[in-house]
């Protein structure tokens, strides 16, 4: 153990790490955010079998409090959150995906604020039709990644808001609720895709859920120049555009779909049903940390547009990660088609696992890489 490692909340001191993790590890696996959450509700006394955690990050939340139930939307959260609770001989904190709803009746809500204000709306509207009149919303972010509109959205879905005082960085509001009633629902994002002839849609939670990425533009305009694959690999697909338009080109008789984002898999999934409606058998989709564990066979070819976050921070490890997972996963002599920012210098990393390295593309801001295996 190290004291790089020992989170010290008013609920004990806990030794928490990220997830995934690595040797020499420079972030730490909470923030100032999580901290101003539990002395607020250690400041309330409320009982964890009372309080429902939304996206604690790392566990940071739900180690301490050992809350009822902890919503989210991310794999790698659930991941963080089960590794730190054996490691801390903590219980069980059972975990609802952010495609279903969390029990009604909580007493006390903790929330650390997500990054798409979409999102944070869909959370509030849920969370205002579960929770009774007179219960207490806890919220937090860092000041860095917090919008404006944050009070105000508090505001119009559950009730009277107070914007605590800032500190280390970081923003506490609290709101109660009330019997107002909440903004009619978002509507779903969507957009139409010229390669797949059809609608894309997404849920709130998924990357450019509104328009085709630049990056994910240039990858696609390569998929004339790759052979054929019998199982292709959308990794971090997010609606699915990249393993869909692939499907639809003839390029793969069967792919499956990898995201950490429970909603991203939803929205691949209902893209999926939607525009290939007679072909569900060759599709599969993984809820998890990348291939990691999915159960499928190795995929000939992966096209991959990788994150490039851990979280709300912005890291190039993200994505050099998923390069490693994908030599490991892929058939010998096996493919990965990826496209990455300039800016991210990816090439000595792709050269390190696969043979054979090939620039296809670039523009003003991509680079697309064909990798191949031995
Ligand atoms: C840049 S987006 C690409 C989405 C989609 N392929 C597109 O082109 O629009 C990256 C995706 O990676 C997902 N992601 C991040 N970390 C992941 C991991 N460890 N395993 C699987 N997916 C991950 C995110 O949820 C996000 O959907």
């Amino acid at each position: 153990m190290t004291s790089g490692n020992l989170c010290q909340t008013p609920f004990g001191i806990f030794q928490l790490t990220r997830y995934p993790a690595r040797r020499e590890e420079p972030l730490q696996a909470w923030c100032a955010a999580d901290l101003l959450l539990l002395e607020e509700v250690h400041r309330l006394e409320t009982p964890g079998t009372d309080i429902l955690v939304v996206n604690d990050e790392h566990g940071a939340l739900c180690v301490a409090l050992q809350p009822r139930e902890l919503w989210t939307d991310s794999a790698l959260a659930a991941l963080a959150l089960q590794g730190n609770l054996t490691s801390n001989s903590r219980g069980q904190v059972p975990v609802t995906w952010s495609t279903a709803e969390p029990a009604a009746g909580a007493a006390l809500v903790a929330l650390r604020i997500p990054k798409q204000l979409p999102y944070f709306q869909y959370q509030l509207a849920v969370l205002a039709r579960l929770t009774a009149p007179g219960t207490t919303v806890l919220a937090a972010g860092m000041d860095k990644h917090l919008s404006p509109r944050v009070a105000a959205l508090l505001e119009e879905y559950i009730g009277p808001t107070e914007r605590h005082r800032g500190q280390r960085k970081a923003r506490l509001f609290s709101s109660r609720r009330d019997d107002r009633q909440g903004p009619a629902p978002v509507p779903a994002a969507r957009y139409y895709s010229d390669t797949l002839q059809g609608e894309l849609q997404a849920l709130p939670n998924v990357f450019s859920q509104d328009r085709l990425d630049g990056g994910s533009r240039l990858l696609l305009e390569q998929l004339p120049a790759l052979a054929h694959a019998s199982l292709l690999a959308d990794l971090a697909c997010g609606n699915g555009v990249l393993g869909l338009s692939a499907f639809r080109r003839g390029l793969a008789s069967k792919v499956l779909f990898a995201d950490e984002s429970a909603m991203a898999i939803a929205s691949a999934q209902a893209n999926a049903a939607r525009l290939f409606p007679g072909d569900s058998s060759q599709f599969i989709f993984h809820h998890g940390d990348g291939l990691e564990h999915c159960g499928a066979p190795a995929a000939e070819l992966i096209l991959c547009n990788p994150p490039f976050h851990l979280h709300h921070v912005v890291d190039e490890y993200a994505g050099r990660r998923l390069l490693e997972q994908c030599a490991r996963r892929l058939q010998p002599a096996g493919r990965l088609c990826i496209v990455a920012n300039q800016h991210l210098d990816y090439l000595p990393t792709l050269r390190r696992y696969f043979s054979r390295v090939e620039r296809l593309a670039r523009d003003r801001r991509f680079v697309v890489w064909l990798a191949q295996l031995d």
